[in-house]
């Protein structure tokens, strides 16, 4: 079987993250790419000196260049600037465009066939540029948020009913944004729905602390966002996809008329295997959900038509 080769790309918080995750998990050679000069390859040596401990021998390499990442069967772009305290997500659109429409032309060049998972923010307007300058098939381009948001609203729930997390089977669609639909009918706890077990009221206040679990973590942290849950989040579908194991999860992909979303980048169940997104899971909505998914589709896009205007497109 040949090994095969991980790039993560943005050596901070939340790649180097993934890089010992991936490690850790035995996955494949794993190469990180930054632009601070020595940073990747000092954070590449020290997630290297604990495969004796871990037991992994796969390759970890650091760099600053795209020679190293040649022919990559994933490409993880986590470059970019991250929130500070009173920022949105999409306070990050002008800068962040730049940085990864110079990320995917470089990758679109040096590793063509591979598989692109978006984490950069403002997510689902960072995949569609992705998409766009890459010219790659819409399998090959995907976002990981609705993930990290369902296992935030999983570990709400656990604690409310304090029951084991495994439990959980949380249900989150939608952009990864103010507007994300944390659906409550579907979240299940041992196959039960939640809003059989937790009044209405106190899901309501889950839901909002769902939708805002990202800031919360960046009114704490105050010097940037979350990286510990996000990195597991990008670790589970790099998993999906290297093992084949046609999982469904919550990720942002292009929707061509699925959920009635025209093509755009939002949070839907995607089947996840060895292609990339292998399908997009559609199941039946209410009135209530279906106009909350169209919102939050609607906030998207407006994001996509400031892309447009950055991009010339
Ligand atoms: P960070 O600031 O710790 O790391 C970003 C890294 O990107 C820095 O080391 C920086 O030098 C590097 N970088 C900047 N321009 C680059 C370029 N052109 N090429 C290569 N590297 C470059 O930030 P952190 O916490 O790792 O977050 C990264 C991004 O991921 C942010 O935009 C953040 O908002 C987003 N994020 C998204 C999540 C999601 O659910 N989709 C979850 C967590 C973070
Ligand atoms: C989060 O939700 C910053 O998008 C990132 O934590």
């Amino acid at each position: 079987m040949t090994r095969k080769k991980i790039t993560i790309i943005g050596a901070g918080n939340v790649g180097a993250t993934i890089a010992q995750r991936l490690a850790e998990k035995n996955l494949g050679d794993i190469v990180l790419l930054d632009i601070i000069q020595d940073m990747p390859q000092g954070k590449a040596l020290d997630i290297a000196e604990t495969g004796p401990l871990y037991y992994f021998d796969f390759k970890i390499t650091g760099t600053n260049g795209y020679e190293e990442t040649k022919d990559s069967d994933i490409v993880i772009i986590t470059s970019g600037v991250a929130r500070k305290p009173g920022m949105s997500r999409d306070d990050l659109l002008n800068i962040n465009v730049g940085i990864v429409k110079g990320v995917v032309e470089n990758i679109a060049r040096t590793s063509p066939n591979a598989i692109l998972i978006l984490v950069s923010n403002p997510l689902d307007a960072m995949t569609y540029v992705a998409y766009k300058i890459s010219n790659f098939s819409k399998n090959r381009v995907v976002g990981m948020a609705g993930i990290l948001d369902a296992a935030r609203f999983s570990t709400f729930i656990a604690a409310e009913l304090n029951v084991s997390v495994e439990n959980i089977h949380a249900f989150v669609l939608g952009g990864h944004g103010d507007t994300m639909v944390p659906s409550t009918r579907y979240t299940t706890v041992a196959g039960i729905s939640i809003e059989e077990l937790i009044s209405q009221e106190r899901l309501k206040e889950i839901v909002m602390r769902t939708r805002n679990g990202g800031a919360e973590i960046v009114n704490l942290l105050k010097t940037g966002s979350a990286f510990y849950a996000p990195s597991a989040a990008v670790a589970e579908m790099v998993e999906a996809i290297l093992k084949d194991k046609r999982k469904i999860l919550p990720c942002a992909a292009l929707c061509e008329g699925e959920y009635g979303i025209e093509n755009l980048f939002v949070g839907v169940p995607v089947i996840l295997g060895a292609k990339g997104v292998e399908g997009i899971f559609e199941i039946r909505l209410n009135e209530e959900e279906s106009n909350a998914l169209q919102k939050s589709a609607n906030e998207v896009e407006k994001l996509c038509n400031k892309v447009d205007a950055l991009l010339g497109l």
